[in-house]
């Protein structure tokens, strides 16, 4: 059995991607409503294959009843692997890796889909820091072929191997970058965003003139400022604080707009709002 802690847009679809490869998954969440929430967000997306005929109405079912809700991290004592995919805070994963580390049966992976936190730094938070990895997914989970594998410090070659075999399984690339902070993939993605929302901010452009320079430009499949808003730009924020603080730049001040944003609550998609109305 595999465990994910978080049942947010990423927890929900990397719980997902487990099931529909054949994985029993028991995702967690701090309230029961979050972890309900995560599970219909499941439904959904399996709804959307269904619809498109990627996948029969019975196949979605049984992927879906592979999937069990919890609040009760006890209920991961025999997982054999755990992806940790709360908000990027290192205090808040540190303390959920201590209690994982507490909990889990001692030759269990520890995973952390952190988009920019040093790995090094949430492995230190447990006694098995060579059974504990970046397993970087990217957003919509069951789409993206991509899963960037961070090795911290200690982490051991077994398990960056167990994890490579896993994610084929997956039927996704894994690509073993160095823990760093942002890693590769939000190292280079996110200061192209903000360079985007500073575009904005300064009257380069309009939202809409700078997303259809990237669409039809660069070949991109959503324009800069709408993918922010997909990511959620509290996120876009978050890792862009972690990369000017950790890398000690300024060419990764965030721009002030999109503090401004985050201050005023307007998040993106998922709260309704973002450089776009939804
Ligand atoms: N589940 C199932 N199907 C989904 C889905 C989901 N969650 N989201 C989208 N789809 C399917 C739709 O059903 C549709 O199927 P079709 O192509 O067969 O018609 C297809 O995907 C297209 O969906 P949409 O119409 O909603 O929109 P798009 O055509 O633009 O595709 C997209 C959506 C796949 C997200 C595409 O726009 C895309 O690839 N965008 C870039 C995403 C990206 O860059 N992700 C990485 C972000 S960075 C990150 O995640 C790291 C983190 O640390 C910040």
């Amino acid at each position: 059995m595999l465990g994910v802690i978080g049942a947010g847009t990423m927890g929900n679809g990397i719980a997902q991607t487990f099931a529909a490869h054949g994985h029993d998954v028991t995702m967690i969440d701090a309230d029961a409503a979050a972890a309900e929430r995560g599970r219909a967000a499941i439904e959904k997306s399996l709804g959307r294959f269904v619809k498109k005929e990627k996948m029969t109405r019975d196949e979605a079912a049984t992927i879906l009843a592979r999937v069990t809700t919890s609040t009760d991290y006890g209920t991961l004592a025999g997982a054999d692997l755990v992806v940790e995919a709360v908000i990027e805070d290192l205090a808040v994963k540190r303390s959920v890796f201590g209690r994982l580390d507490e909990v889990v049966q001692e030759d269990a992976i520890l995973a952390t889909n952190t988009s920019s936190i040093w790995i090094t730094e949430i492995a230190a938070a447990t006694k098995r820091a060579d059974k504990v990895i970046g397993m970087h997914f990217m957003n919509p989970v069951p789409l993206m072929k991509l899963i960037e594998v961070i090795r911290g410090h200690d982490t051991s070659d077994e398990t960056t191997q167990r994890v490579f075999a896993l994610a084929e399984g997956l039927g996704k690339v894994p690509v073993e970058v160095n823990d760093s902070p942002g890693f590769v993939s939000n190292r280079v993605l996110m200061p192209m965003l903000n360079e985007a929302i500073f575009c904005l901010y300064e009257g380069v452009g309009t939202a809409e003139a700078i997303d259809t320079v990237m669409k039809l430009g660069m070949a991109h499949p959503m324009g800069p400022l709408a993918l922010a808003d997909f990511v959620g730009l509290d996120v876009c924020l978050a890792i862009l604080e972690v990369l000017h603080k950790d890398l000690g730049d300024d060419k990764y001040r965030p721009c002030p707009l999109l503090r401004k944003m985050v201050m005023a609550g307007h998040l993106g998609r998922k709260t309704g709002r973002g450089f776009y109305e939804y």
